[in-house]
């Protein structure tokens, strides 16, 4: 029988109602963005966030049925983000998701939000497994290791910024609106790398990132340059900024690939919408010829339901349940591959 996931996104700055199909296939998706909200603050401001999403979450529901054209009778499952993310905004999610499920007697399915943005890899071509995931955000920079199916392993880490918050700290200090990262990637490929940036961790023997000291770099370069009166060219320094992070993501994930031969590797979250990086990767690849790339696609990469509904059809079909003590998280993440 068709499974149909009504799925529910609200960890940070998007309100977002989806219905997945199997895990495969996106039947509808609905979402809200809040971006212009919070631009004029430089970043997300969690209490906007929060009433935004209860503003728009019963609205986005009632849209995915209707452009699904089901019912609440035709559902398998609610689906949830329960964490990672601003506590107030996934409240609004968890609360809503937890009312539906109860009112419709539906099985409840609380989703990690880095699990969604590893699924959403399933609406391109089934994952086959062992999998390795690069899991970029604005919030998070990991390898995830996937051996077989919902089985989540964190072989590297940031061990301090992520790259997507890399992106919109030193797009802030450029005067670019928030979020950065899209404006920077533009700007990366309209100039030249002729700034010398460090790259943190890059020859260490293990995969984890570092992103705070390139980005101190970059900001200290302009700080610096401001106060002797010089003219910083910000393209070709977005130029070199961008090749430096691509330099690292690649680098690491190629030893990952080398020590953990895999059959499918994915590229996902906000900043795999880089196309630097997707060249990088892609390029990459080439010597990894038994493993299949799938990057996530670009209108899939950043915060969507839709991810959280395939990510939640995995979590279902693997017996995963909340019941109605179900709590928002917002620390939750993926256990530690232990050495
Ligand atoms: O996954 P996402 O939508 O939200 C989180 O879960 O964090 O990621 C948002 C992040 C932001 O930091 C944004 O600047 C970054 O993704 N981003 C990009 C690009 N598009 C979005 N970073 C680099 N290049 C891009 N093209
Ligand atoms: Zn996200």
């Amino acid at each position: 029988m068709t499974r149909y996931i009504m799925a529910f996104e609200s960890s940070a700055d998007e309100t977002s109602v989806a219905i997945v199909e199997d895990g495969v296939k996106i039947v509808s998706l609905q979402t809200a963005t809040q971006i212009k909200s919070h631009q004029r603050f430089g970043g997300i401001v969690p209490e906007v966030a929060s009433r935004h999403h209860i503003e728009q979450v019963t609205i986005l529901a009632d849209a995915a049925l209707q452009e699904a054209g089901l019912t609440y009778e035709d559902l398998t499952a609610i689906g949830v983000t329960q964490g990672p993310g601003l506590v107030g905004a996934l409240l609004i999610g968890v609360t809503a998701a937890k009312t539906i499920a109860w009112a419709h007697q539906l099985p409840l399915v609380p989703v990690i939000h880095l699990a969604g943005h590893i699924s959403a890899a399933n609406f391109v071509a089934p994952i086959t497994y062992p999998a390795l995931a690069l899991m970029v955000s604005g919030g998070h920079t990991e390898l995830v290791l996937m051996r077989e199916e919902y089985d989540y392993l964190v072989i590297g880490d940031t061990r301090d910024d992520a790259a997507g918050e890399s992106y919109d700290k030193v797009g802030r200090t450029m005067g670019l609106s928030y979020p950065s990262g899209k404006l920077i990637d533009e700007m990366a490929h309209e100039g030249e790398d002729t700034y010398d940036l460090p790259r943190a961790l890059l020859n260490d023997d293990q995969y984890d990132f570092s992103f705070s000291g390139l980005k101190s770099a970059v900001i200290n370069l302009m700080h610096n340059a401001e106060q002797r009166g010089e003219k910083i060219d910000y393209t070709n320094l977005a130029t070199s900024f961008q090749a430096a992070v691509i330099d690292v993501l690649v680098t690491k994930t190629k030893r990952a690939l080398t020590h953990y031969p895999v059959k499918t590797f994915i590229v996902a979250g906000g900043v795999a919408a880089n196309r630097g990086l997707r060249d990088g990767l892609t390029t990459m690849m080439a010597d990894f010829p038994d493993t299949q790339f799938t990057p996530v696609p670009i209108k899939l990469a950043g915060d969507n339901a839709a991810m959280i509904g395939a990510a939640a059809d995995i979590a279902y079909r693997h017996g995963k349940r909340g019941d109605w003590t179900l709590n928002a998280n917002p620390a939750l993440e993926f256990d530690y591959l232990e050495d």
